[in-house]
């Protein structure tokens, strides 16, 4: 996230997976953005590693209809010409340590070749237990020493897939190479209205005097997919909702919008602030982890002119499985800022829409001046930050609806990114590509918030799984709200969901 916007230094850009569905959707028409920005640097190559031997040429023609299917606009082919012309494929398996041997040879001359300087980014789009052999050969071979030129490694999600396997890989990992140079990456701090929480909160000085426990009731944390599982059964059935979601995306929002001001901003700085706050989450016991949660799968059911069948017939999901695909849950942070505003985060797939948002409930006004008036109710104070369906900011408030009487009313005032800045279509990968280029970490997550994460969620693992699949609820696919106990969760402390705008 720089302020300027500056070539990056001389790089080779090297992809495990390179094959695979992420570097064709993602990774490379994000390079083609930032090509087409002049933001890729002027000394550059790209390098796809693949298990099995790909020639150069059949890697290039793959990337391309990659590019042409997945590009966010139109592709300029010149520019898309000069990006291929420097793509060479590698065949390595990290379970034959000579094919790194002699991928960094191949790697050695062809830096010399396209001068650019012994810097390298590994970019780990593989499946994750991939990760740890692949940062292990490159460790073994010496490619993760920086000597003189700077050595990365891009870790995609998820993470580990719960405290002990996170903390497991954290610290191999850095057995390897130090914090600096890895890049644990979460697409949604990609976003620009993610980003822009900092701004709103600590670039305006309205609203950081009212960001606090004497002003705010509650704050709500939605993603909800509309999507089903779809193909990715065998992957879904073992993650879950929760583990897909929570411990990530969900608490990367969760860290923005409650982390204390840093002193600069800096990524040592804002990520210490982050982690902190995520280290604050109390930790509940597993009967409190039961009562603050609600977890559910969906029905067949059907959004839109699609029919989405009942989880339990997806291919590779077991038939009796008692995987989650909706999870909510209700948390606290132990500090002053906080004690005493309740957290409550969603997120399910199957749903009426696709909806991410973070809605901030600020406390209701007194009634007594409008005792006498037929106002019985005020409306709610939302304070809301969307990035789907829009990406943009709403402020909820009453008003008086004009007449001889005092009715009121809630209105909103809405501040959508496409109304004033003309940003073009991107993957949400420009930004971070681009940061880990120029060394910028301060949107990645570092090991202690990554292990603050699981330590908060791993309660509601634990319970869910010795529950044994009593505590599932079910929701028919389609439906705008999940599992009805979910509004349980909140209706008993006297709130409830906002509702679908
Ligand atoms: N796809 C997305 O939209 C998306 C979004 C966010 C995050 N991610 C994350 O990105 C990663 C990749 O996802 P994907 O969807 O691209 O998966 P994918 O389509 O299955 O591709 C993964 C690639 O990794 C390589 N690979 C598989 N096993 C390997 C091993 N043991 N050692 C080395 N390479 C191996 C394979 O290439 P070869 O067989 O040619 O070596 C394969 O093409 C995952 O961690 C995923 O969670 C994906």
């Amino acid at each position: 996230m720089a302020n300027e916007r500056k070539r990056p230094d001389p790089c080779s850009f090297i992809i495990f997976g390179a094959t695979g569905d992420l570097t064709h959707r993602l990774v490379i028409p994000a390079l083609y953005n930032l090509a087409a920005s002049d933001l890729l640097p002027e000394k550059f190559c790209v390098v796809g590693i693949a298990r099995k031997g790909m020639s150069s040429n059949q890697l290039t023609e793959s990337l391309k209809k990659g590019l042409h299917k997945f590009a966010t606009r139109p592709v300029d082919e010149a520019v898309a010409e000069r990006l291929f012309s420097c793509v060479t494929a590698i065949e390595a398996d990290p379970s034959d340590p000579a094919s790194f041997d002699a991928m960094n040879e191949r790697l050695d001359k062809l830096e010399k070749a396209r001068e650019t300087g012994g810097n390298r980014l590994f970019y780990l789009a593989t499946p994750p237990s991939a990760f740890l052999p692949i940062s292990r050969e490159l460790g073994r071979t010496g490619m993760l020493k920086e000597n003189g030129a700077w050595r990365r490694l891009v870790v995609e999600k998820p993470f580990g897939t719960d405290l002990a396997s996170a903390r497991a890989l954290n610290a191999a990992l850095l057995k390897l190479m130090d914090e600096h140079q890895i890049y644990r990456i979460d697409h949604y701090l990609g976003k620009e209205t993610v980003q822009n929480i900092l701004v709103l909160r600590f670039a305006n000085g309205m609203f950081e005097p009212i960001w606090n426990r004497n002003h705010i009731d509650h704050i709500q944390i939605t993603v909800d997919e509309k999507l089903g599982v779809g193909h990715r059964g065998s992957f879904y059935d073992a993650t879950g909702a929760l583990r897909d979601m929570v411990p990530n995306h969900l608490f990367q929002l969760l860290s923005l919008v409650t982390m204390e001001p840093p002193a600069r901003f800096d990524a040592q700085a804002v990520r210490s602030e982050k982690a902190e706050v995520l280290q604050a989450i109390q930790v509940q016991s597993e009967q409190d982890a039961l009562y603050n949660s609600v977890r559910g799968q969906y029905r067949a059911g059907r959004i839109g002119d699609t029919e989405i069948e009942d989880y339990l017939k997806t291919p590779d999901v077991k038939p009796d499985s008692t995987t989650e695909t909706y999870a909510a849950l209700k948390l606290t942070i132990d500090n002053w800022r906080w004690a005493g505003v309740p957290f409550y985060l969603r997120t399910g797939k199957a749903l009426t829409i696709k909806r991410t948002e973070i809605a901030i409930k600020f406390k209701q006004a007194p009634f007594a001046m409008f005792r006498n008036t037929p106002v019985d109710r005020l409306s709610q104070n939302y304070l809301v930050i969307s990035t789907e369906p829009t990406e943009g900011i709403e402020l909820q408030f009453n008003t008086k609806v004009p007449g001889p009487t005092i009715n009121i009313d809630g209105v909103e005032m809405k501040f959508r990114y496409k109304d004033y800045f003309k940003a073009e279509p991107s993957t949400g990968y420009e930004t971070l590509i681009y940061d880990c280029m120029i060394g910028d970490n301060i949107l990645f997550q570092r090991a202690d918030s990554v292990e603050a994460g699981w330590q908060a969620v791993q309660p509601f693992l634990d319970a869910w799984k010795n529950a044994g699949g009593r505590d599932l609820q079910s929701y028919k696919a389609g439906s705008s709200e999940g599992p009805e106990a979910a509004n349980a969760l909140l209706t008993r402390d006297g709130r409830s969901w906002r509702k679908l705008g």
